[in-house]
């Protein structure tokens, strides 16, 4: 009975899920040139900043993540292809467990603060060879999301704060206490915040809206729709991209087959017009 709910529900989900999927391969396929040089060929970059550890990678293609990376049970949504290695992830993996057992987090607050901490290994991101700016807008939900979970100031300056950990002289307060917005919160724990440029374009940035940069904003706005508390939003991920890609495949099979059926018709208009001239 319950097994049975949770499939429907699911399938109700993926229902949701799929109308925005479909319009995403005409926003890729608009950026023809962005499109061509995407990901392809090109090689991990490390980002310097945050922790300054250098990708294993640097200089080589992406890679689906090892076992030990797979281990680690995090950033799952990128082990397909990733720039990450478990080492690289080790202390971010450390501030996660922290901030569920000490920080006393909630399911979302995790969530979103995972993809924070995996921004690192976002496919794109690993390959750009820009420094990684987390967007504003995706502070402020990380933000939203941890407002209740408990955070330290790791260093006398009281600029740097880390999820809440297992010590008699830290004293953890709530991130809301800490902080009055994503922008600082997101600072504050060590990441670059790419500013809204006034009225004009966004700089890219991790977890833009403008779905060209990463799929994370995919999954964002996804995830409020279906409401990430479900138990099953990990598997949703993965179907999700899966999903995604045999998306962008159709549709890009359908443009060809327009384009061609175009160009035939355009032929044979040429013809008969040809045809046409010669009989005057
Ligand atoms: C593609 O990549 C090359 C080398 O990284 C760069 O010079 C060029 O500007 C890029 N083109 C586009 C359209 O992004
Ligand atoms: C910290 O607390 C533990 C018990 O929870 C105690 O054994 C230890 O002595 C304390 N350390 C300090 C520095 O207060
Ligand atoms: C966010 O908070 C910081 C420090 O509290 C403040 O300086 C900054 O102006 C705030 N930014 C926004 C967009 O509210």
């Amino acid at each position: 009975m319950e097994e049975g709910y949770v499939t429907t529900k699911r399938v109700m989900m993926f229902l949701q899920l799929l109308t925005p999927i479909l319009l995403l391969p005409l926003l890729i396929s608009s950026s023809s040139g962005e499109a061509v040089n995407s990901s392809e060929n090109r090689v991990c970059v490390s980002k310097g900043g945050r922790s300054h550890q250098a990708y294993e990678l640097e200089g080589k293609l992406p890679e689906s993540a090892d076992l030990e990376f797979k281990d680690l049970n995090m950033c799952n949504m990128f082990h397909e292809k990733t720039c990450c290695s478990a080492s690289r992830m080790l202390s971010a993996s450390l501030a996660l467990q922290n901030l569920a057992t000490h920080g006393e987090a909630s399911k979302d607050c995790l969530f979103w603060f995972e993809l924070l901490e995996c921004s690192i290994c976002h496919p794109d991101v690993g390959v750009q060879s820009g420094p990684l700016r987390v967007c504003a807008s995706f502070c402020d939900t990380v933000f939203e999301a941890c407002s209740d979970a408990y955070f330290s100031t790791s260093d006398s300056t009281n600029q740097v704060i880390v999820p809440c950990v297992a010590s008699n002289d830290t004293i953890c307060e709530k991130a809301s206490k800490l902080e009055t917005n994503g922008t600082a919160f997101c600072e504050a724990v060590g990441f670059t915040v790419a500013k809204p440029a006034g009225d004009s374009v966004e700089e890219p940035c991790y977890g833009s809206k403008s779905i060209l940069v990463t799929v994370v904003p995919v999954v964002e706005s996804l995830m409020k729709t279906v409401r990430l508390q479900d138990r099953n939003y990990e598997l949703l991920i993965l179907d999700l991209q899966t999903c995604l890609k045999i998306a962008v495949f159709v549709l890009e099979s359908t443009m060809i087959y327009r384009l061609f059926y175009q160009l035939v018709r355009d032929a044979r208009r040429l013809r008969r017009r040809n045809r046409n001239r010669r009989r005057f």
